[in-house]
């Protein structure tokens, strides 16, 4: 019910902005198309189940803090075992601790790994083989954020963020595949952000990789039908993590965290996606809305987005000089 409403709502908005033949033509064909998502998204359930974390073995990056370490107490909660990787061994070893706490029966590989670095994760690849030789499900966590206008920031930067959200995420996907095939109906989540669909300003480089990781799955998995293999593109909000302190540049202005979720919320709504196989995850009414509108009425969001820029951006600054 809410989400007709919403969806009532965003035509109105929309057809004052777009003419009345475009809010005739979506009004009439939009409860057809409504029902044809419905049909393929049953169609995609089904076909993902049955499905559950117990005995799977899973690697999450990017797991020793915030929505990673989240994910790592859920998985061993639901009996998966675990490989964990990111960069800072010790906050790594003490999630590995927690992890055997809260399951003792699982196993749990800790392994320090920074994804950006190939040989590094050829490495983590090979004590995945000799520990495991399996692999149910990867997490693609591991990310980095920004938050300056990009004519401050240093180049540098930009392509850091590439590295590690992109070019990291998609070589540990080149790396599992092989083992990924090898069990049916293995999963890939993708944990993006609502600002791979609206780039608002400040995150420049950070939009840059979360869109690219949208396209390269999309693509992907069009590949993998025949694997049955399940990719999970998930999009959350505000997520009450270290993210602010991990921000890279020299003076990066911090995300407002008041009305963020838990890193706890955000993962068990994560988890429940992957079980089902669901092929986004967006988390609000908000955020749908935001996602329908995206597709139909581009000019509605941009004007969005400007609208939040001119509240953080000095759009002026240099007018006069
Ligand atoms: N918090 C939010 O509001 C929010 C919203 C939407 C999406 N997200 C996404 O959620 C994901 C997790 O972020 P978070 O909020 O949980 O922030 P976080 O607490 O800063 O966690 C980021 C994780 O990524 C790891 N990481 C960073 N660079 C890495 C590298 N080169 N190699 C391996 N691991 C690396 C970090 O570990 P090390 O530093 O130890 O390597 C850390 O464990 C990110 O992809 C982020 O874009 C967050």
């Amino acid at each position: 019910m809410v989400y007709f409403t919403i969806i009532f709502v965003s035509f109105v908005i929309a057809a004052s902005f777009t003419g009345p033949l475009v809010f005739v033509f979506f009004t009439l064909i939009y409860p057809v198309l409504y029902l044809a998502n419905v049909y393929f998204r049953r169609k995609r359930l089904n076909s993902a189940q049955p499905w559950s974390f117990n005995e799977k073995v899973i690697l999450i990056t990017g797991a020793s803090s915030g929505i990673g370490k989240s994910l790592a107490h859920l998985c061993v909660k639901n009996g998966a075992n675990v490989i964990i990787c990111a960069r800072r061994d010790e906050m790594l070893s003490n999630v590995a601790e927690e992890c055997r706490k809260i399951n003792d029966s699982v196993k749990v590989l800790k392994v320090k790994c920074d994804i950006a670095n190939e040989s590094e994760v050829s490495q983590m690849f090979e004590i995945i083989k000799t520990t495991f030789d399996r692999l149910d499900c990867i997490i693609l966590n591991a990310g980095v954020s920004m938050g300056e206008q990009f004519e401050d920031t240093d180049y540098s930067i930009i392509k850091k963020i590439m590295d590690i959200n992109y070019f990291g995420s998609t070589n540990v996907t080149h790396k599992a595949l092989p083992l990924l095939k090898n069990n049916k109906k293995s999963r890939i989540l993708v944990v993006n952000s609502i600002i791979g669909i609206i780039p608002i300003p400040l995150r420049t480089g950070y939009a840059a990789s979360k869109f690219a990781l949208r396209g390269f799955f999309e693509s992907l998995q069009s590949e993998l039908w025949k694997d049955e293999i399940f990719i999970t593109m998930a999009y959350p909000g505000s997520v009450r993590t270290e993210i602010n302190q991990n921000r890279l540049g020299s003076n990066p202005r911090e995300l407002d965290l008041s009305d963020a979720v838990s890193s706890e919320e955000c993962a068990r709504i994560l988890i429940e996606g992957i079980s089902r196989g669901d092929k986004e995850i967006l988390f609000t009414n908000r955020d749908k809305l935001i996602r329908l509108i995206e597709g139909v009425y581009p000019e509605l969001l941009a004007y969005f987005a400007y609208a939040k820029a001119k509240k953080h951006v000095d759009l002026d600054r240099n007018k006069n000089q």
